[in-house]
């Protein structure tokens, strides 16, 4: 067996949305669909696939109640997940500073609300980051417009030698993704912080000290892994294609977090059944069908 320093994870599903206006408007952008389930559940079971059973999930102070409707205490999933409001998203290092108690002395993986992780090797490359007691983890992936992300250029070694929010002139094409694994020396790093020129607490900044004192490891995904944001309706529509894509393929869901609970043995047959029953129609009937020891 080998050891997990993480239990802890903050799970940001803030921000506006402003991109996504009207659709945003009246709901929060991490409760609309991708295909079959509520964005937010893709995150979360990044989350569970890492082993993390201790969430903080972070959101604007109107939206944290549909999120307490949606998960309430985890309980279910044989978790805790609590809740913490930003009131104006400044930026998403604040989970940091929102998230210090609820961290504490410990390791914390931060995800962001609206990425997409799904694919064969994703459980290993979690299981090996969260092996990982030094220094912060993040995910490094191929995309056609760097400049829409956090950049990461590295060097022939595989190992980061800048890394840059949104740059006009990206110095490679690898996108850093949402989700990052912290030692706790990232509250320091984020108490320090100053706002960037657009106001806000940057995640990237973070990623920055742990880069200038040489302990930010960087994980390329490849194709075995895909990564989906989800920040504009293109995006959002495209992702939705691809999960019912690579569902039907399978013939079965990716990033369900109660198929995982139960394969993780978070939660026992009886329970997996009681949720199957509380969920009427076809994701009701997905978890019915799942084989149960
Ligand atoms: C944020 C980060 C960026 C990262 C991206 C991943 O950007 O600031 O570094 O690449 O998430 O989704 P945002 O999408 O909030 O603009």
């Amino acid at each position: 067996m080998s050891a997990s320093y993480f239990q802890k994870g903050i799970l940001l599903a803030g921000g506006l949305g402003t991109r996504l206006d009207p659709t945003t408007r009246a709901v929060n952008k991490q409760l609309l669909p991708v295909y079959d389930k509520p964005l937010v559940y893709y995150p979360l079971s990044t989350l569970l696939l890492a082993g993390i059973r201790d969430v903080l999930l972070i959101s604007a102070p109107g939206d944290v109640p549909s999120f307490e409707r949606l998960l309430g205490d985890g309980s279910q999933l044989g978790i805790s997940i609590r809740y913490a409001v930003q009131d104006r998203p400044r930026g998403l290092a604040e989970a940091l500073l929102i998230g210090r108690d609820f961290v504490g002395p410990e390791h914390v993986a931060l995800a962001l609300g609206d990425n997409v992780f799904f694919g064969p090797a994703w459980h290993e490359v979690l299981a090996r980051s969260c092996r990982r007691e030094h220094g912060a983890t993040v995910f490094a992936y191929r995309v056609a417009e760097p400049s829409h992300y956090g950049v990461v250029e590295l060097d022939g070694g595989g190992r980061p030698v800048s890394i840059e929010e949104k740059p006009a002139g990206p110095k490679s094409d690898l996108a850093v993704t949402g989700l990052y694994f912290y030692d706790n020396r990232a509250l320091e790093i984020a108490a320090g912080l100053q706002p960037s020129a657009r106001g806000e607490l940057e995640i990237t900044d973070v990623n920055r000290g742990y880069l200038a004192e040489g302990m930010l490891h960087v994980e390329p995904l490849a194709g075995d892994v895909t990564w989906l944001d989800t920040g504009t309706h293109d995006a959002l529509w495209q992702a939705s294609n691809l999960v019912q894509a690579a569902q039907a393929r399978l013939g079965g869901k990716v990033c369900c977090p109660e198929e995982i609970a139960y394969a993780q043995g978070l939660i026992d047959a009886a329970q997996l059944e009681r949720l199957a029953a509380n969920s009427p129609g076809e994701y009701g009937q997905y978890l019915q069908r799942l084989p149960k020891d």
